[in-house]
């Protein structure tokens, strides 16, 4: 079984984190918002590439999408896509900015239970660029298996489990997130 997330130590974090930021349109986001952008136009900055590869070819990298959460985002409990087949397997996620106060909460599903009840759900305007449709879990059907701060601290995550993100802080949290080729081995 994949892991549910692993960190990756990145020792140009602070660089490579700015070098993207400058990449990205200047306005200044205040409230949930997400965008895809094209990896090709990141490849470029420096120490990248070398962090990347710790995970496969640059080319395995299918797209960025950055999130902008600010504190009274909500970004429902998931899995990405609909399984295996048409998932995700793993995202690296890179900190930007104002990710001090910002948690990524990893699930797992109770022992006892023998079917997760899952809905599918429109989600909100600010996510629709993410996917059409994402799976739904109950809370009361889950265990939490880690709440990792996001400050410093770019991780990969197995988008297959049930995840969430929450800002507890009073400013919006900028976040990359390297989506790699569902095929992937991780
Ligand atoms: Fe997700």
């Amino acid at each position: 079984m994949k892991p549910y997330f692993e960190y990756l130590e990145i020792k140009d974090l602070f660089e490579i984190s700015r070098g993207i930021l400058e990449l990205l349109p200047s306005e200044e986001y205040d409230k949930t918002f997400s965008k895809f952008h094209d990896p090709k136009i990141f490849k470029n900055i420096p120490g990248l590439i070398d962090v990347i590869e710790k995970i496969g070819p640059y080319e395995q990298v299918d797209s960025v999408y950055v999130i902008y959460q600010d504190p009274s985002g909500f970004i429902p409990l998931h899995i990405d896509g609909y399984g295996a087949e048409d998932g995700r397997g793993v995202v690296l996620n890179i900190p930007l900015q104002a990710c001090e106060h910002c948690f990524t909460r990893v699930y797992r599903k109770k022992e006892n239970l023998t079917k997760l009840n899952s809905e599918i759900i429109d989600l909100p305007d600010y996510l629709v660029q993410e996917e059409a449709n994402h799976l739904v879990f109950n809370l009361s059907d889950l265990e939490l298996v880690a709440e990792i701060c996001n400050k410093d601290q770019p991780m990969l995550l197995n988008t297959l489990e049930p995840h969430t993100s929450v800002n507890n802080g009073t400013n919006t949290q900028i976040l990359a997130s390297f989506w790699f080729n569902p095929l992937l081995l991780w």
